[in-house]
């Protein structure tokens, strides 16, 4: 199996039961978080050909082609990407733990066509699959709006 992960090609040979974060988390991907491993709280979420994923549910044998980004990939050039200085800059990040799942299901959010800019009822229904339990949630949806006005 072959695909691309944050731009560099990868092959692997693997049991077809193994979860994609288990398969990114071993090779050193940690920004792909283990929380609740069944699909509630998004701290897992990974893009595949740009559509934000929970990884814990995805199995890695469907990646065979495919283009997987997660948080590591983000920053190019020690560049921060915009959403990832979007939520330095602000009051989003608390613990931490929901941030890299965050950033990435920001990211694809921001990615799809929309009609500028997003209310916030479609940012947090954007948002809806990914938990936080530090921030309240308003300083998030604060976070995407400043990423939507340097667009
Ligand atoms: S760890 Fe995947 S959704 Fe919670
Ligand atoms: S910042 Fe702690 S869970 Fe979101």
């Amino acid at each position: 199996m072959e695909c691309a992960i944050n731009g560099s090609p990868y092959q692997f040979t693997l049991s077809p039961a193994t979860p994609l974060s288990e398969l990114l988390r071993s090779h050193g991907l940690l920004s792909v978080k283990q929380g609740c491993c069944v699909g509630e709280c998004g701290a897992c979420t990974v893009l595949v050909d740009g559509v934000a994923v929970d990884s814990c549910l995805y199995l890695a044998a469907w990646i065979d082609g495919k283009q997987i980004r997660t948080l590591e990939g983000e920053a190019v050039g020690g560049k921060l990407s915009r959403v990832q200085e979007a939520f330095t800059q602000s009051g989003a990040v608390q613990c931490g733990f929901c941030t890299p799942g965050l950033v990435m299901a920001t990211t694809a959010l921001l990615a799809k066509p929309h009609v500028k800019p997003f209310t916030v009822q479609e940012i947090r229904r954007g948002l809806a699959g990914n938990l936080c339990r530090c921030t309240g949630y308003q300083m998030i949806v604060e976070t995407v709006q400043a990423c939507e006005e340097e667009q």
